[in-house]
């Protein structure tokens, strides 16, 4: 078996997260799973099955989803990968050549450990590794 092991997340860059909330859960019927505030933007997860939808809000305008939006307008921003141990999925894309924006995990939303790979050897897609909170317990 591969080391992926489902689609985590789909994160999606929004200008206004009450708003786009708003659409999910009235024109979608999907429901908030959980929010916060992370890093300088406002997340809300959105299940869907056993996957969620990741939208994204940033506070300040020279952040990375601001930036997005700014240039590409709302939408898709990248596809996250859960993953049993993100050390050894990071160290295998290394080893096949695949630029790594995160060289090690950082802390990301929710407590997971998280790491991107860069889209240009990714066929353009930008992926996320997520190895949530509890696969990281004892
Ligand atoms: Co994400």
């Amino acid at each position: 078996m591969g080391m992926l092991q489902q689609i985590d997340h789909i994160g999606i860059a929004v200008k206004n997260l009450d708003e786009t909330v708003a659409f999910y859960r009235q024109v979608m019927g999907l429901e908030v799973s959980s929010t916060e505030v992370f890093n300088g933007m406002k997340i809300a997860f959105l299940r869907v099955g056993d996957s969620e939808l990741e939208l994204l809000e940033d506070l300040t305008p020279d952040g990375t989803i601001a930036r997005h939006v700014a240039q590409r307008g709302e939408g898709m921003q990248h596809v996250a990968y859960r993953v049993d141990n993100i050390e050894e999925a990071l160290q295998d894309m290394r080893a096949k050549g695949i630029a790594l924006i995160d060289e090690r995990p950082r802390p990301g939303a929710r407590k997971a450990r998280v790491a991107f790979l860069h889209p240009k050897s990714t066929k353009g897609v930008l992926i996320e590794f997520v190895e949530p909170q509890s696969s990281s317990l004892p």
